[in-house]
Order: C-alpha cells, then sequence, then structure tokens
C-alpha cells in the first residue's frame, strides 16, 4: 500500500521569498498527523500545493501514489479540505452547500441524501439545515467546512487550522468530531495550537521559514527536545538549610522555594546524583521529574512564543 502521502523536494517560492523549502516527508495512512508552526511558517502553502489550489515551484508530491502535479483531478477525488478561511457559499442553505460539494463531485441524489442526512447529524446541525451559513456561530460554520469536506467520503482529510478563532467549548466539540473520523482516514491538521496537537496527534512535525524542524509523537519531542531537567523536590524538615545547600551546588542552574516545597532546573540528568549526594536520604518526602510542555519544546526550536 503507498504511504497516504509522500512530499518530495516540495518547494514554493514567492518572488524571493520561500515559503517552503524542499519538504520531504511520508505520511502512512490512518495517522493524525499535525503540522505545527507559528504564522509565517509556511503551512497554509503546503497545504495548497497538496491539495491542488497551488502549483509547487519545485518538487512534487503523492496521494496515495497519484501526484498532485500531474493527476489533480485524482489527487482531488481523494482528499476533503477544511481551509484556514471558511469558504462556504452564504446564498445557500447549509444543506444546500453539502449537495452543491455532491454534485460538484458527481455522486448521484440517492447516494447523497442519506449520507448528507448523517453528516448534518453528526455535526450537530440537523436542525439548523435550512438556514444560511451568516446565521451561524463560528463553530457552527466550522463543522458545517468539516461536514462539506467529508460529503465525497475522502480517503485524507486536510485541516488547516481548524480551531483558529473559536472558543473553548466548540474547539474540544471539533476535536472530538476529529478523533472520531480518525479509524476510516488520514487527517494532515495544521495549528498553531500547542493542547491541539498534543491531544489530537500521533506524530507531529514542528516547521518554521518553511522547513520541517523536528518530527515524531509528542511524548518523543518533549523528551527529544525540552533538555530543561526539572524536577519537584520536597523535604520533611531543614527546608532553609536546603535551600543555602541547594543554591551552591553547581548541578542547579535554577531553583524555586515554597516552604518545603522545591522547583529545581538541574543542569543535565547526571546532575541529579549529586543532588541527592547532597541530602540525607531520611529527609526526602518527595521528589518527581516534571514533564515538559511541547509549548517549551517549540520555544526551544524556533525561538518564538505561538503567535496568535
Ligand atoms: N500569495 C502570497 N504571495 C506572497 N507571499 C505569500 C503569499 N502567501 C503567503 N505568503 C508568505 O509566505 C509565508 C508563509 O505563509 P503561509 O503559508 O500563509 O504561512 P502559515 O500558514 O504557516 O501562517 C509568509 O511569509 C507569507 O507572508
Ligand atoms: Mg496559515
Amino acid at each position: 500500500m503507498p504511504a497516504a502521502l509522500s512530499l518530495q523536494g516540495l518547494s514554493k517560492r514567492y518572488g524571493t521569498l520561500t515559503a517552503v523549502d524542499r519538504f520531504s516527508l511520508e505520511v502512512e495512512q490512518g495517522t493524525v498527523f499535525g503540522l505545527l508552526g507559528p504564522n509565517g511558517a509556511g503551512k497554509t502553502t503546503l497545504i495548497k500545493m497538496l491539495t491542488t489550489l497551488m502549483r509547487p515551484t519545485e518538487g512534487d508530491a503523492f496521494i496515495q501514489g497519484h501526484s498532485i502535479v500531474s493527476a489533480g483531478k485524482k489527487v482531488r477525488e481523494l482528499i476533503g479540505v477544511v481551509p484556514q478561511e471558511n469558504n462556504l457559499d452564504r446564498y445557500l442553505t447549509a444543506r444546500e452547500n453539502l449537495v452543491l460539494h455532491a454534485k460538484m463531485h458527481g455522486i448521484p441524489p440517492r447516494d447523497y441524501r442519506p449520507r448528507i442526512d448523517e453528516l448534518l447529524e453528526l455535526t450537530g446541525l440537523s436542525g439548523r439545515r435550512n438556514d444560511f451559513p451568516d446565521t451561524f456561530s463560528g463553530g457552527m460554520q466550522r463543522r458545517l467546512v468539516v461536514a462539506r469536506a467529508l460529503v465525497h467520503q475522502p480517503r485524507l482529510l486536510f485541516l488547516d487550522e481548524p480551531t483558529t478563532g473559536l472558543d473553548p467549548q466548540s474547539r474540544r466539540a471539533l476535536w472530538d468530531h476529529v478523533r472520531t473520523l480518525r479509524s476510516r482516514m488520514t487527517i494532515f491538521l495544521t495549528t498553531h495550537y500547542m493542547d491541539e496537537a498534543d491531544s489530537l496527534c500521533d506524530r507531529i512535525v514542528i516547521m518554521d521559514h518553511g522547513k520541517s524542524l523536528v518530527d515524531g509523537s509528542a511524548a518523543e519531542l518533549k523528551a527529544r527536545y525540552a533538555h530543561a531537567h526539572i524536577y519537584e523536590l520536597e523535604v520533611r524538615r531543614d527546608a532553609q538549610r536546603y535551600e543555602e545547600l541547594f543554591s551552591s551546588l553547581s548541578a542547579v542552574t535554577s531553583l524555586e522555594r515554597e516552604q518545603n516545597a522545591f522547583r529545581i532546573v538541574l543542569r543535565d540528568e547526571e546532575s541529579l546524583k549529586p543532588l541527592m549526594d547532597s541530602m540525607e536520604s531520611g529527609d526526602i518526602r518527595r521528589i518527581c521529574l516534571v514533564e515538559p510542555s511541547l509549548e517549551e519544546v517549540f520555544l526551544d526550536l524556533t525561538g518564538k512564543a505561538v503567535r496568535e
């Protein structure tokens, strides 16, 4: 079985700006893949090329073995697209938006009718099927765009920043919906929300300036790239004395204390031993490693916070 998606040296230049820089990647069938990056990283440009809305300057990509450059029509049958900006037809009702999409894909009414009913049900829009999208909340519009992308039963679903601008409750609702799809198709989403990538994606690539910086599961990225060794340590007694002692150790790079509890950043993993050796073992009530967040990995790699 060919990869769901294979990118081979894909590039896009806008004049002198290289928005996507020789990007290569393989995504296996059934993956929820997350492309994470700050604004301007090149995520939308990449998705536009993969969904045949824009031609690459260089390179090619293959959706289940079909070239985005030379087999655009076949590629468009295989993919569903949720673009960054909602592009619903405001002069059509919710249901009519879905029907138009079905017709454009040449699906006969006897097939699309039950399918559209089901999708409206699944996205919680059945009661609003005959209303115009302009009367919908942001979350409802987004769910309608997702429903539309699923009408022709794609094998690969692209979601470009699916939850940007949504309130927390609508974001969760959309995440839940994406989770129900994961068994049936490959999902490729972009986001600048760490928690979104962390909770939805099997695999994450962080990109900036058109290039891939790292690739792995959320857990792998945290383990590999956030090199802060942060511990929480609680002592039974002598907190004042231990504070002085810890701050004199070269292994300790930062120290905070609240009564008997310390938050200690160590220089490296080996620094744990000298710290432990400096203590009476009976004085330790609790010690645990604090897991770094994906946010810290991101900061570490791109040198910037994720912009909203
Ligand atoms: N049509 C365009 N013409 C010129 N520059 C563009 C165009 N679209 C995007 N860019 C630039 O390309 C870079 C990548 O943009 P984009 O792909 O939208 O990033 P992202 O989706 O990660 O925010 C940015 O510097 C952006 O300003
Ligand atoms: Mg974008």
